[in-house]
């Protein structure tokens, strides 16, 4: 059985404590650390950039998931992967480029991301299916935690699965998951779930721990009966 990555969003975290924050949900079981960063231009609110992801690397040795809503992007590419950033993703609404991005980001030596907001067709992807390693198909508008999940993206899962086929693309949702939403998008194929606020509240680590339990058990099952 194939089980279900969990990258809790640290934009959820109590930023005054970040390193122990990670600590805290690395223990708690995550998978990936996913982390937002956020510009004030692509989308309406500003979080941290690759200093703050470098002075935090050592606190935890699994993936580092790095989520970038900055226009432009790849003039930071390098300075993200310098910081221990293991999979960057780019918007494609925030690349003229997609392609050359995307190229980027591999010449780096790191995994290549490619997200989409909800009002974009996954078409947009279709010609660069080989230069990916990831998609995250965004189920808010990129801004935000704690935003309310926009259910028509879960026929874009199915599509970007169809399309994805065999190739080892994993398929990433970001935004309003919980154990109630999270079923309907492994059924619908993704493998990878990002959640903020769903993980985050409670503020401590047996309630990470039981947080994170609770949206794994819930997409295991739909991954279990959808294959
Ligand atoms: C939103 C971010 C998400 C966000 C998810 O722009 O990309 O990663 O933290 O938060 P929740 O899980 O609270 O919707
Ligand atoms: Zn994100």
């Amino acid at each position: 059985m194939t089980r279900t990555i969990i990258a809790p969003s640290i934009l959820s975290a109590d930023f005054s404590r970040l390193g122990e924050e990670i600590e805290a949900i690395d223990r708690a079981g995550a998978d990936w650390i996913h982390l937002d960063v956020m510009d004030g231009h692509f989308v309406p609110n500003i979080t941290f950039g690759a200093p703050v992801i470098k002075a935090v690397r050592g606190r935890s040795k699994k993936v580092f998931d790095c989520h970038l809503m900055i226009e432009p992007a790849d003039p930071y590419f390098a300075a993200f992967a310098d910081a221990g950033c293991d999979i960057i993703t780019v918007h494609a609404e925030a690349t003229k480029h997609l392609d050359r991005s995307l190229q980027a980001i591999r010449d780096l030596g790191k995994k290549a991301g490619v997200s989409l907001n909800p009002a974009t067709p996954e078409s947009v992807i279709e010609y660069v299916l080989d230069r990916l390693d990831l998609v995250l198909l965004m189920t808010v508008n990129p801004g935000f935690g704690g935003q309310a999940f926009i259910g028509p993206v879960v026929d874009k899962v199915a599509r970007v699965k169809a399309m994805v086929g065999a190739r080892p693309i994993d398929i990433e949702i970001d935004g309003g998951v919980t154990p109630e939403t999270a079923p309907l998008v492994a059924a619908a194929g993704a493998n990878v779930l990002v959640a903020g606020s769903a993980v985050f509240r409670g503020g401590n680590e047996q309630a990470y721990a039981d947080n994170i339990a609770a949206i794994r058990r819930a997409s295991d099952g739909a991954m279990r009966s959808a294959a």
